[in-house]
């Protein structure tokens, strides 16, 4: 595996070897885990070459200590790539990726101000950031995002078509534990008894899901939200149930043709 950190060589490393095949782009934050193999993998089965980046983009974080302490352990996650054969890994400093101050205020409407973005400001403009940074750098013809992040997969296809960008965005199934919880990288945050405690969410996620014909959106949300807050643990900062379109919450089973829990 190609290990690169400057823009120049990647962008002569791609020259090389990517002339007439088809790229595959899995942008990562580091502390990989079988989540994110699985994009790895993905990747592989539509392109030629994969191309993954580890970068913790500091402008995706509204809290400086979610920042700080965000896990990084960059020689298992090379191992993990190699273990994978991905064939480059892009992992540049803040200043290689943004040598200039001026950020782009995106406008993605009620996607970017619902859930995840009413409770995390800036989230998803910082996203849309490096994302549209990454593909001016590399020029995928795929990049490849988890369904566990649902918001984000929505607003890079927003990002992408706003910007008619010529890349197609695959969206993954969520990787989880035997547990039921959705792996993620904060996971290495939490104790073992937090990572139980986690894994209820699942069920009380696919409760709603299964009994949809059963209850009323308020019923579930309420039964939810009170089964997970019974858990010493867990505190329910937001639950919706939404049109997984448009991501707007609906009040009533009618309202959406796809509805989906958040
Ligand atoms: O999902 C993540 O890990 C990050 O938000 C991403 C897509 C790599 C952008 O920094």
């Amino acid at each position: 595996m190609h290990v690169v950190e400057k823009i120049t060589d990647l962008v002569s490393l791609l020259e090389e070897i990517s002339t007439k095949k088809k790229v595959g782009l899995v942008p990562t934050m580091g502390a990989l885990h079988q989540a994110h193999l699985s994009l790895i993998k993905a990747s592989q089965q539509k392109c030629d070459i994969t191309i993954a980046t580890i970068f913790v983009n500091p402008k995706q974080f509204n809290k400086q200590a979610d920042l700080d302490n965000y896990p990084k352990n960059i020689a298992k996650d090379i191992a993990m790539l190699e273990s994978v054969h991905c064939d480059v890994l892009f992992c540049p400093t803040v200043i290689e990726m943004y040598p200039n101050k001026n950020d782009k205020d995106f406008n993605f409407g009620q996607i970017e101000t619902l859930m995840e973005g009413e409770h995390r400001p800036g989230h998803f403009n910082g996203v849309a950031i490096v994302i549209e940074r990454f593909f001016e750098i590399i020029k995928p013809d795929y990049a490849f995002f988890g369904e566990k992040d649902f918001q984000q997969l929505a607003i890079v296809k927003e990002l992408v078509q706003q910007l008619n960008l010529p890349v197609q965005i695959i969206g993954c199934p969520t990787v989880r534990e035997a547990s039921g919880l959705a792996m993620s990288s904060r996971n290495e945050r939490l104790t073992e008894d937090e990572k139980l405690a986690a894994a209820n969410i699942y069920k009380a996620l696919k409760f709603v899901s299964e009994n949809k014909n059963n209850y009323s959106i308020n019923e579930l949300k309420a039964s939810f939200i009170e089964e997970v807050n019974n858990n010493p643990h867990l505190k329910t900062e937001y639950f919706e149930i939404v049109d997984s379109k448009t991501l707007a919450p609906i009040v009533k089973w009618e309202d959406s043709k796809t509805p989906m829990a958040f």
